[in-house]
């Protein structure tokens, strides 16, 4: 299929897999004696939690956030409106966030906090992506899949305007005229 706005493929369907999985084999060694609750932030990290889930050899339990910037300001300020809530009490939980990708930071500052806030036992995260060079804010990462420039991605979830999120590799986009 011809995608005139892909510029070119950062990271090939193997690359992913190959990387998903010793994400998902450090977290099962990591987490063997306490069922950790993977949070998802949606929408981009639908296609990540999945693959990396099935790759888990331990026990999880799922639950999912969709948070959304509240315009200009938030850009700076980093506070951001949750769209979606946590089904689950994570009082003395271990929780374990899961990205598609860390840009500024802002998200997932706002986040930690925020689920750091209400009691859990652990609280660690998971990020497919990080383009370093764009972060503002220091995020510790425990569990990163790539580094990555400071380029528009596509793709294994990530979206331009909706389209793209089914690709099953990450693809650059072309600079939009
Ligand atoms: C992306 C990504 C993070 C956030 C990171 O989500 O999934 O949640 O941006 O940006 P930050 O580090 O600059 O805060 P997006 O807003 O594109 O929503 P989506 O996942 O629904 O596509």
């Amino acid at each position: 299929m011809a995608e005139p706005e892909i510029e070119g493929t950062l990271f090939t369907e193997e690359q992913v897999k190959v990387q998903v999985s010793e994400l998902a084999r450090r977290i099962s060694e990591d987490y063997e004696d306490g069922q950790p609750l993977l949070v998802g932030i949606l929408k981009g990290a639908f296609v990540f939690l999945a693959d990396l889930a099935r790759a888990m050899e331990i026990p999880v339990e799922f639950d999912f956030m969709a948070l959304s910037s509240y315009g200009s300001m938030t850009k700076t300020s980093g506070v951001v409106r949750i769209l979606k809530d946590l089904d689950t009490d994570i009082t003395g939980r271990n929780v374990l966030i899961v990205e598609d990708l860390i840009d500024t930071g802002l998200t997932l500052n706002y986040l930690l906090r925020n689920i750091e806030a209400r009691g859990p036992k652990s609280v660690e995260i998971c990020a497919l992506l990080n383009k370093r060079a764009a972060n503002k804010v220091e995020i510790p990462i425990k569990y990163e899949g790539f580094s990555i420039p400071d380029v528009f991605v596509v793709g294994y979830g990530m979206d331009y305007a909706e389209r793209y999120r089914n690709l099953p590799y990450i693809a650059g986009l072309k600079k939009q005229p």
